[in-house]
């Protein structure tokens, strides 16, 4: 009984981040704007880099009245706005970038600019100030067209997307400077991740957002192509959770890899649109009526995607929390107090 109690609270103690100072780049962005505030609650100083290209204010307006909160704005691709954050830093969370592969697929130098360029700047500037470790953003998308499930790290195939090919080269030169600089790096793959803050107007917004704030308003969502293809939708709780293990594991094997970040289930779009269903018409009778429009498959997207999280499971000790049905759950709560 007390090994159990004890074991629980030191894997507690091991996954936060504390009286450190943390620069999360994107942090006015939907999983920026979460660490941030996970951070702060547990006593760090943060640093916010966005220049709000896609983040937003409402994201972190409750923030900034906090004294250990500092926003810069400014832009990754700017060595000097990267010098200025930078400052005093313990540990960079980077979660800045242009995210959507369709968006890579209509402006691929813009991708190319912030997620290859901005990346190197960050990346460098971070090297020169000796940070004690560099996480950053990394994408299900870099798997492209590797058939096999679940998808496991070292198997990787043709990318789909310049969204894609941006996300691999992050990885590449995380190793390179790894080897060449000496900086600790680790890289999280997050599988379509969901929950509050994640904008959901826009062309470019993601699925769960898009269908929940349409839904609200009695619009049809439209399923791109069969809705048969499948993702493993990951909570934003988990992906934090992984953050945090990223920047504390004293485990040496654990540095400079890539790691699965997602639930390890597989839910298919149909499904998905089910379930948003049938946990809004208990808010909202009509909504049970709202059929979904079936549209034309999406270039670029990679058909399946469902994670094997063994390697974060082992090396990192990521337990995540929240199926698909949980994470939902709060998800809604959370739109339907926010968009109403
Ligand atoms: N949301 C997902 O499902 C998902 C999946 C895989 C990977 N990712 C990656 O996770 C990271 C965060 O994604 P998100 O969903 O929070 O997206 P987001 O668009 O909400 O956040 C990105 C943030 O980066 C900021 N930004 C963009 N360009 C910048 C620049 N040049 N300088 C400074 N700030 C800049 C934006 O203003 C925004 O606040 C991204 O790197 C993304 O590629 C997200």
């Amino acid at each position: 009984m007390f090994a159990l109690v004890s074991e629980e609270k030191s894997m507690t103690h091991h996954q936060q981040i504390t009286h450190s100072r943390v620069l999360v780049t994107g942090g006015a962005g939907f999983i920026g704007s979460n660490l941030c505030e996970t951070l702060l609650a547990q006593e760090n100083e943060v640093v916010c880099l966005d220049n709000f290209s896609t983040g937003r204010y409402a994201n972190i307006n409750h923030l900034l009245a906090n004294k250990k909160f500092t926003l810069i704005e400014g832009d990754i691709c700017h060595a000097q706005d990267c010098q200025k954050a930078l400052a005093g830093v313990d540990y960079v969370l980077h979660q800045a970038a242009l995210g959507s592969v369709p968006r890579s697929i209509y402006d691929p130098m813009a991708t190319t600019q912030v997620n290859v360029g901005g990346f190197v700047n960050i990346l460098h500037a971070s090297v020169r100030a000796k940070v004690k470790r560099f996480v950053y953003a990394s994408s299900s998308s870099v798997y492209g067209d590797y058939p096999y499930l679940p998808k496991i790290e070292q198997h990787i195939g043709k990318p789909l997307s310049p969204y894609a090919i941006s996300k691999y080269t992050n990885e590449l030169y995380a190793q390179n400077f790894s080897e060449l600089y000496g900086i600790q790096c680790i890289g999280l793959r997050y599988f379509n991740v969901y929950g509050k803050n994640q904008n959901p107007e826009g062309e470019y917004s993601a699925v769960i957002p898009r269908f929940i704030s349409q839904l609200i308003r009695h619009q049809s969502p439209v399923i791109n192509g069969d809705g048969k293809q499948s993702r493993d939708f990951t909570y934003i709780e988990d992906v934090v959770q992984a953050n945090q293990l990223a920047i504390t594991t004293k485990n040496e094997n654990a540095l400079n890899q890539i790691y699965n970040i997602a639930f390890n289930g597989q839910t298919t779009l149909i499904e998905l649109y089910n379930t948003l269903i049938d946990l809004l018409t208990p808010l909202d009778s009509r909504i049970a009526s709202v059929q979904p429009i079936f549209g034309t498959e999406r270039k670029g997207d990679v058909r399946h995607s469902y994670a094997s999280i063994e390697k974060a499971r082992q090396l990192l000790g990521y337990q995540p929390r929240y199926s698909i049905k949980d994470g939902l759950e709060k998800t809604i709560q959370w739109y339907w107090e926010n968009l109403k």
